[in-house]
């Protein structure tokens, strides 16, 4: 997957550095094209020559070349590279890279890049856990970087604990699955719903619900990023695709919903249909503000809403791929699988209302996923991002069976 590959290695000034060279080996082994970015401390760990001979290419490290005056630009770099791979990332460059402190050329061709970020960091174990480095890190991760995690061992400091940059071959291997799987939904058009819908009762008051969208945007996203063109249809939220490429089609009820999905789906080979539709919507909507003195009302007249799911179920055909949500309080399994097979899902993704950390409004869900066969796939707790990469996997082996 790494031939032709255009990297930009971006090395720090920690002692992990000295496995840079084996990275880069492994790299061009690989097929990958490795241009080098070196911080100005890490050439006290390695040297320019080792690495510019390995990449069969001049390292970079200033701005621009003293003697000639030529300038390096971050910016090329930046769109140059399908990947970007900073490794080791010192708890130093991860806060410049999270804070956008650009005064070197590695930070500055780090804002520059389009491309997918790997950060691998490698530090001591304190340093590793200290407040300040989680949330840097964390904050790469709200951007869209990928972290991969440092191993717990022996360090530089010969205390034992979590902080060893990870081993080359095994940076190689999350740059390999990177790339297979961002392949794996090119040429397919996928349908996502998501957030709340918003049912009007008069024009300053709804019924709604606690849906944040966060789900449904992370699958948009993690989607696209595999390469599938997307449509998000998408109740009222306050959050945005990370990906541009994702189309978003905004809706408030879940008739518009509906209508929406409706047009888009003919054309999809998968929906999976993440939004929270609400179950019912005022009979009658008053076009004025109802007031508690005057017209006050009692009680609200409700008719039930369209079942978008079961409507697109109802029109599914050979080879389109139908993917439903469940949050069930009880009787989980048993409800998710009634849904699967009265809306003619392919799978049902349920997640529990009683497991903490899971569900509305959080950052984290806990899954399983349920198939019309009665097997059952269970996922730990995990970041609604990650979650999305397990939908999108089992969605993938999906179409491989068609
Ligand atoms: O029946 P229930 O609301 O639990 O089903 C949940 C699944 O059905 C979700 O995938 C949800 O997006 C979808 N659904 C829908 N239209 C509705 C109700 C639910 O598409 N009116």
């Amino acid at each position: 997957m790494l031939k032709g590959k255009h990297i930009v290695l971006g090395i720090t000034g920690g002692i992990a550095a000295y496995k840079s060279a084996s990275l880069v080996r492994l790299l061009v082994k690989a097929g990958a094209d490795v241009q080098v970015i070196m911080t100005p401390n890490a050439k006290e760990f390695i040297t320019p020559l080792t690495l510019s001979t390995l990449s069969g290419k001049p390292v970079i490290s200033e701005f621009f070349t003293a003697n000639t005056g030529e300038w390096h630009s971050h910016v090329d770099l930046g769109l140059w590279a399908d990947a970007m791979v900073v490794a080791p990332a010192t708890a130093s460059t991860i806060a410049k890279m999270a804070n956008g402190v650009a005064d070197n050329m590695l930070v500055t061709t780090y804002l520059s890049a389009k491309a997918p970020v790997f950060v691998a960091p490698a530090m001591d174990l304190d340093m590793m856990r200290h407040p300040s480095t989680l949330r840097n890190i964390s904050l790469l991760q709200s951007y869209g970087n990928h972290i991969i995690e440092p191993a717990e061992g022996e360090l530089a400091s010969h205390l034992v604990g979590k902080g060893r940059m990870e081993e080359p071959e095994n940076i190689v291997k999350a740059l390999d699955t990177f790339f297979e799987k961002e392949l794996s939904l090119k040429g397919k058009k996928i349908l996502v719903t998501a957030g709340p819908t918003y049912e009007k009762i008069d024009p300053v008051r709804f019924i709604g619900n606690y849906s944040s969208g966060k789900m449904g945007y992370a699958i948009a996203d993690c989607a696209a990023a595999r390469g599938a063109e997307v449509v998000l249809i998408s109740g009222p939220v306050s959050i945005i695709p990370t990906q541009p490429s994702v189309r978003v089609v905004k809706v408030e009820s879940a008739k518009e919903m509906l209508a929406e999905c409706e047009r888009a789906y003919p054309d999809c080979n998968i929906a999976i249909m993440t939004a929270a539709v609400a179950d019912y919507a005022p009979t009658e909507v008053s076009d004025k503000k109802i007031k508690r003195e005057t017209t006050g009302i009692d009680s609200i007249a409700l008719i039930k809403n369209p079942d978008i799911a079961a409507t697109l179920g109802s029109k599914k055909k050979d080879g389109q791929i139908l993917v439903g949500f469940a949050l069930e309080t009880d009787n989980e399994i048993n409800n998710a699988l009634e849904k699967l097979g009265r809306k003619n899902l392919d799978m049902i993704v349920l997640n529990s209302l009683r497991v903490a950390g899971a569900g509305f409004r959080t950052d984290t869900n806990k899954i399983s996923i349920c198939y019309p066969d009665n097997t059952r796939t269970d996922y730990d707790l995990k970041p609604k991002t990650e979650v999305a990469e397990d939908i999108l996997d089992a969605v993938t082996e999906l179409c491989k069976k068609d």
